[in-house]
């Protein structure tokens, strides 16, 4: 079976087959901790090369040291040359990108009111949350369209959907995410690059411990979510792989909500 990732899967036997990344490289942003370590850690588990970015070094060794023959890039994705430098290591590693995790994310301190959000946190929010992954996708995309080929997976969150003026920033943000996912997936769709997304309810990660150490907070998120439970970094992990893989290959333009039914 040819590595590349083509608009069809060339063969259909086993259907888990469809969820295999051999030979295939596989950028995850945020994968010095939570989600995104997860995500790293499935995706080298069904064969893929693995480039894993984020500021930490120190967290991004310990990672590759796990996951053999990965990369580590150490970034700050809001930055254009470190965008540069993360492509190009990718690129000198393994030759190309097949897919493109779009994970990084900050959720930013609570505001007593919306009015209150100062420019520079609304900066600091989109240059992280949408500005990075534009521009990364962008570029990436470019490339991946040019081979034939390719799938992005942009992490969302259900905060995009439901109005929450205390991190508003952080709210616009994603939404603008889901905007950007709709978008790329209508360009790079007739050259079989998908974009897709995850929408996100709360996840047991150092992120989703801001709401779940909080018990008013908590209950009232219990109060909406129909399996009473918070979801774990594996449940998205697997709906990541799914997404990055053929087994979703007629799927482009999606938000897929991984909340425990928050918003049915
Ligand atoms: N956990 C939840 O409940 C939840 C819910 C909905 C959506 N999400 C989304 O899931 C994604 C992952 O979050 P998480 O829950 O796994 O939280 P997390 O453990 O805090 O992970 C966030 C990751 O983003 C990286 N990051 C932040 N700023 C960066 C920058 N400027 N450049 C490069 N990397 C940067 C962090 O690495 P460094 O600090 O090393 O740079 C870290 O690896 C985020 O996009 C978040 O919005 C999470």
């Amino acid at each position: 079976m040819s590595t590349a990732p083509g608009p069809r899967p060339s063969t259909v036997g086993n259907p888990l087959d469809l969820f295999r990344l051999d030979g295939r490289t596989v950028v995850v942003t945020g994968a010095s901790s939570g989600l995104g370590e997860r995500f790293a850690r499935v995706v080298h588990a069904v064969g893929a090369n693995v480039v894993v970015a984020a500021r930490r070094a120190e967290r991004l060794a310990q990672l590759v040291e796990a996951l053999p023959g990965s990369v580590a890039v150490a970034v700050d994705l809001s930055l254009e040359d470190d965008r540069e430098r993360l492509v190009a290591a990718a690129c000198e590693r393994f030759g190309h990108v097949d897919v493109l995790v779009n994970n990084a994310g900050i959720s930013p301190p609570h505001v007593e009111s919306m009015v209150d959000t100062t420019e520079a946190l609304w900066d600091k929010v989109m240059d992280v949350n949408l500005k990075g992954p534009f521009f990364l996708t962008a570029e990436i995309g470019r490339r991946m369209a040019a081979r034939g080929g390719g799938s992005v997976v942009n992490i969302s969150t259900t905060s995009a959907l439901m109005a929450q003026p205390e991190i508003a920033a952080y709210c616009i943000s994603k939404a603008a995410l889901n905007a950007m996912t709709r978008c790329f997936a209508r360009e790079l769709g007739p050259q079989g690059v998908r974009v897709n997304a995850i929408s996100c309810g709360v996840i047991k990660t150092a992120m989703g411990d801001h709401t779940l150490n909080d018990p008013q907070r908590y209950a009232d998120m219990m109060k909406i979510n129909p399996l009473k439970r918070v979801g774990y970094p594996e449940e998205v992990a697997a709906t990541a792989l799914y997404l990055a893989s053929d087994a979703s290959s007629y799927s482009t333009g999606i938000i897929l909500q991984v909340d425990g039914g928050v918003l049915a």
